[in-house]
C-alpha cells in the first residue's frame, strides 16, 4: 500500500527552536533559508502547491496570494498581530488562520517598560556620551530626565499587552489611565487604574504608550489632532504597530519640541529608511520591531505556530485561531 500523501507546507523563515524539526517529522517541508523574506514572486511560487503556510509579519498573505495556492488550507503566523493576513479572503476560501497570542505578553510588556525607562532617563543618549568620550566630570545638570514615579501613564488598548503594562507602571508608583472599548473593572481595582475618554487621556498622560491592534479603527489613531491634544513635553512609547501613528505629524510634534520623546519599536516602514527624519531627532529612541525578541518567547511563538498549523491541516479548530467560525 502507498503511503499516506503528507501535507505540504512552506515556511517562510528559519525559526528558533525544535519546532520545525517536529514540524518536518510530520509534512513535506520547504523552508525559506535567507534573514531576509522570500521575495513577492517566491512566495506566490512557493505558495503554489502547498496546503499549510506558516508566515511571519513580513509576508503579505492577500487575495492574489491565496489565488495562486488553491490548495492552502491553513495559514499560521508568528505573531499575535496578524494585518498582514487577509483574514476575510482566507475564511471566504475557508482557510483557517492562526496567530499566537499570550505566549509574548510579559515580554513584550518588559520591552515597552524598557522603552520607557531608557526614553525617560535617557539611557541611549548616556551610552553615547561616555563612549564619544564627553564625560569630563559629574554635573548637576547633566542629561537631566523625566520622573516615573507619580508620573502618568496613559495606555491605548488594555488587552493582555496593555494590562501587563499597567501591572509594571502600578509597581513603579505610576497614576495609570487607560483608554479601551472595554472596561476592566477588576483591573481597575487591583491597580488603581482609570478608564478616561480619548481627551482626557491625551491630556493627562505624561507618557502615552500603544497597545492596540492595526484595524482600520486604529491606523493613524494618534494624527496630526491627537498629538496636539497631548499634555506639553509627553513622551511616546510605540511597540503595537508603526500605523497606529501618523509618523509624519509625530515627527513635526517632536521637532516642534511639543513632545518631549518617543520611543518606537515599529515604524511605518519597517525597516525605517536611512533617510527617515526620525533618526535625526535627538530625542528618539529606535529599535527594529523586537519587543517579542527574547529567546524563550520565540521558541515558543513558533511552537505555537507549528501546532496551530498541525491542528488545521488534520482538520481540527487551530488552538489559537482568529477565523474560529470556520470550525463551528
Ligand atoms: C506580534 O506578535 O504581533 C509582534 O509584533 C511580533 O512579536
Amino acid at each position: 500500500m502507498a503511503p499516506p500523501v503528507r501535507p505540504r507546507v512552506f515556511v517562510t523563515r528559519k525559526l528558533p527552536g525544535e519546532a520545525l524539526g517536529r514540524l518536518g517529522r510530520q509534512v513535506e517541508l520547504r523552508v525559506w533559508e535567507d534573514e531576509l523574506p522570500p521575495p513577492r514572486e517566491v512566495l506566490l511560487e512557493e505558495a503554489r502547491g502547498v496546503d499549510g503556510l506558516i508566515t511571519l509579519l513580513t509576508d503579505r498573505v492577500d487575495e492574489p496570494l491565496l489565488a495562486a495556492a488553491p490548495s492552502l488550507r491553513a495559514v499560521s503566523n508568528v505573531a499575535v498581530g496578524y494585518d498582514n493576513i487577509d483574514v476575510g479572503a482566507c475564511s471566504a476560501r475557508g482557510i483557517a488562520v492562526g496567530n499566537t497570542p499570550g505566549v509574548l505578553t510579559e515580554t513584550t510588556a518588559d520591552f515597552a517598560f524598557a522603552l520607557l525607562m531608557g526614553l525617560a532617563r535617557r539611557v541611549v543618549e548616556a551610552d553615547a556620551y561616555v563612549r564619544a568620550g564627553r564625560w569630563r566630570t559629574w554635573s548637576p545638570t547633566l542629561l537631566l530626565g523625566a520622573e516615573l514615579h507619580g508620573a502618568t501613564l496613559g495606555l491605548v488598548g488594555l488587552g493582555k499587552i496593555g494590562a501587563a503594562m499597567a501591572r509594571r507602571a502600578h509597581g513603579f508608583g505610576m497614576r495609570v489611565l487607560y483608554f479601551s472599548r472595554h472596561a476592566r473593572p477588576a483591573l481597575e481595582a487591583e491597580l488603581g487604574l482609570r478608564r478616561v475618554d480619548k481627551a482626557t487621556l491625551l491630556a493627562e498622560s505624561d507618557f502615552l504608550s500603544l497597545h492596540v491592534p492595526l484595524t482600520p479603527e486604529t491606523r493613524h489613531w494618534l494624527g496630526r489632532a491627537e498629538l496636539a491634544a497631548m499634555k506639553p513635553g509627553a513622551m511616546l512609547v510605540n511597540t503595537a504597530r508603526g500605523t497606529v501613528v501618523d509618523q509624519d505629524a509625530l515627527v513635526e510634534a517632536l521637532s516642534r519640541g511639543h513632545l518631549g520623546g518617543a520611543a518606537l519599536d515599529v515604524t511605518e516602514p519597517e525597516p525605517l529608511p536611512m533617510d527617515s527624519p526620525l533618526l535625526k531627532l535627538p530625542n528618539v529612541l529606535l529599535a527594529p520591531h523586537i519587543a517579542s525578541a527574547s529567546h524563550v518567547t520565540r521558541g515558543r511563538m513558533a511552537s505555537m505556530a507549528v501546532d496551530n498549523l498541525l491542528a488545521a491541516l488534520e482538520g481540527r479548530r487551530p488552538p489559537h485561531c482568529v477565523n474560529p467560525e470556520l470550525f463551528k
